[in-house]
């Protein structure tokens, strides 16, 4: 493990559809023993509750059975990943909502995963975003691209539809995937052991 390794990634879920994709984000990481930090908004845990079978809550007992797992609350500016000096590898917020992604693109960090956002953009460490809405309009769109051109990974939760997906768990499985190798913890897939087109 190299000292990089054993940086947290931050997930950050915000309140866009999509909680499986969260869900399946911090699973991963607690697989591969990535120290991983979660901070979820409020909105995040409505959107959870209309989606999900299991509770958040008992999900969160359970993730922090795992020793490399932390949470922290939305509203706790103390926290450790609200300010720079904490070294990190990232973060993605997944999903990510039409109004985090206005409030990253613009450098309002009014809640704890807005910050820890922020302090990856200024700290030019890896951020990811993986935006859920549809259709977009054109602020939706300019916020993207602003994100983009800070240097943030922009990752809308696409199917790969030729990969012929079975249902929302193969969907689901895909983009957490690409997500790993945005943040790049995972050697395989990095090294392209992934589907490839050729091999269809
Ligand atoms: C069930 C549900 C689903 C939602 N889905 C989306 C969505 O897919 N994309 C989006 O941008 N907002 C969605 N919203 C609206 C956001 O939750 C709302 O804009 C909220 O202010 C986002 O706050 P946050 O960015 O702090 O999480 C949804 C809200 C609810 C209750």
């Amino acid at each position: 493990m190299t000292s990089s390794d054993s940086k947290p990634v931050i997930v950050g879920m915000s309140g866009a559809s999509g909680s499986l994709m969260a869900k399946a984000t911090v699973d991963e990481l607690l697989l591969r023993n990535v120290p991983t930090i979660l901070v979820c908004s409020n909105d995040a845990r409505l959107v959870w509750h209309e989606e999900m079978d299991q509770p958040f809550n008992e999900e969160l007992a359970r993730w922090r059975e795992h020793p490399h797992f932390r949470h922290y609350a939305i509203s706790d500016m103390r926290a450790p990943i609200a300010s720079g000096t904490f070294p990190t590898r990232g973060m993605v917020v997944v999903p990510c909502s039409m109004n985090s992604v206005a409030s990253i693109a613009h450098g309002l960090a009014s809640n704890l995963l807005l910050r820890s956002a922020d302090v990856c953009l200024k700290e030019r460490r890896q951020l990811v975003v993986v935006p859920r809405e549809t259709p977009l309009h054109s602020t939706h769109l300019e916020n993207l691209l602003t994100l983009s051109r800070m240097g943030a990974v922009v990752l809308p939760p696409d199917p790969a539809f030729y990969l012929r997906p079975q249902g929302i768990g193969d969907i689901v499985q895909f983009v957490v995937g690409r997500i790993l190798v945005a943040l790049g913890v995972d050697e395989a897939l990095e090294q392209g052991l992934q589907y490839r087109p050729d091999e269809a």
